[in-house]
């Protein structure tokens, strides 16, 4: 289970990164992967609105740091978005992040797209400000409603503080530090819970990816599952993108991963599902192991990459209904 923090001060060390840490903290010790993205040092240009994204799905500006915030995004399973108030609004750094993810936008409204974990990602939203005004957090509060609707996360609500101005201020107020951790630890506490499969494959790019996303689509409420490859390929195989297209299932901004990525964690997997890596799989499978027979898809046309797709949502399926 992955949790990315978006950490939206240019201020380290300050009261949102203090808060964000907190929360973060608490999501490690439900077992989760955590990052902490540093926005304000990124390098991410705001969005030219030249609508480029509602067209083709991507943003044309492909040469700075938003690319890796795509994927990250699309890994995680819990977002939080940090802040500063400023002006009533998300610091200026963060916008830009948010506002370049209209891509995700077009993806889902235009191209009607689904992102395979829609039904179980969660956003939450840490602002600090230094006035006490009642309306301090309701310009933020609506732009992260937005934000997560547009990333496919559920909006699971925010913490703020006021008053709080110097630099790490917030360490000194009596609840806000352990009020974000005991959220960390409540929304990841949650997903926790699911049972664990991981499927691999050769290269990560056909098989194991488009059955990690038929699980996650079908049941990424029960299971907790993760893809990798003994010989892990540059990018997905495109044609399985496009067969699961076909279907409404969004698998952009995806990548292979190599087994050695994976993290068998505290918790051992339930299921591992080999399909093809029987013979060179380094992984000593600590959960219950079954292997799938499927032709791979590879270098085959578009009509082999469908009949094998349908042939992986079947099996899922099955897989669904056995452990119901
Ligand atoms: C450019 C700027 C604009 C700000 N606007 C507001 C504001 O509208 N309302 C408010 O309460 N605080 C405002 N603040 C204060 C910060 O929100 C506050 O100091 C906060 O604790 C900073 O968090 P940090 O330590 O994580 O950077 C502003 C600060 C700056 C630098």
């Amino acid at each position: 289970m992955f949790v990315l923090g978006l950490m939206g001060s240019p201020r380290r060390q300050g009261n949102t990164d203090l808060l964000l840490t907190a929360f973060l903290d608490g999501a490690q010790a439900q077992g989760a992967e955590v990052l902490k993205v540093d926005v304000a040092f990124k390098n991410i240009a705001p969005c030219q609105e030249c609508r480029f994204c509602e067209q083709h799905g991507f943003c044309r500006q492909h040469d700075d740091d938003m690319r890796e915030i795509y994927h990250l995004l699309r890994r995680a399973d819990v977002v939080a978005l940090a802040t500063p108030i400023f002006f009533y609004g998300p610091s200026a750094q963060l916008k830009a992040l948010i506002d370049r993810s209209q891509a995700f936008w077009a993806r889902r409204y235009v191209m009607k797209l689904t992102d395979p974990k829609a039904n179980f990602r969660k956003g939450f939203l840490l602002a600090v400000g230094a006035t006490k005004g009642k309306d301090l957090f309701i310009g933020t509060s609506l732009t992260a409603k937005y934000f997560f609707d547009a990333v496919a996360a559920s909006y699971e609500g925010f913490l703020g503080f006021r008053q709080m101005e110097e630099p790490g201020a917030i360490a000194s107020h009596a609840t806000a530090l352990g009020e974000a951790k005991e959220k960390g630890e409540g929304l990841t506490g949650a997903l926790a819970a699911r049972r664990r499969c991981l499927f691999l494959c050769r290269e990560n790019a056909g098989r194991s990816q488009m059955a990690e996303a038929f699980l996650q689509y079908h049941a990424g409420d029960k299971f907790d599952c993760q893809s990798a490859g003994d010989q892990p390929a540059s990018e997905i195989n495109p044609l399985a993108i496009e067969a699961m297209a076909e279907r409404g299932i969004d698998l952009a901004f995806r990548r292979p991963r190599g087994m050695d990525q994976i993290a068998d964690g505290d918790r051992p997997f339930d299921l591992i599902v080999q399909m093809g890596c029987e013979q060179s799989c380094p992984v000593t499978p600590s959960g219950r192991v079954a292997i799938w027979e499927l032709e791979d898809p590879a270098g085959k046309p578009l009509e082999f990459v469908r009949l094998i797709r349908d042939q992986i949502e079947q099996r899922v399926k099955a897989l669904i209904a056995t452990a119901a």
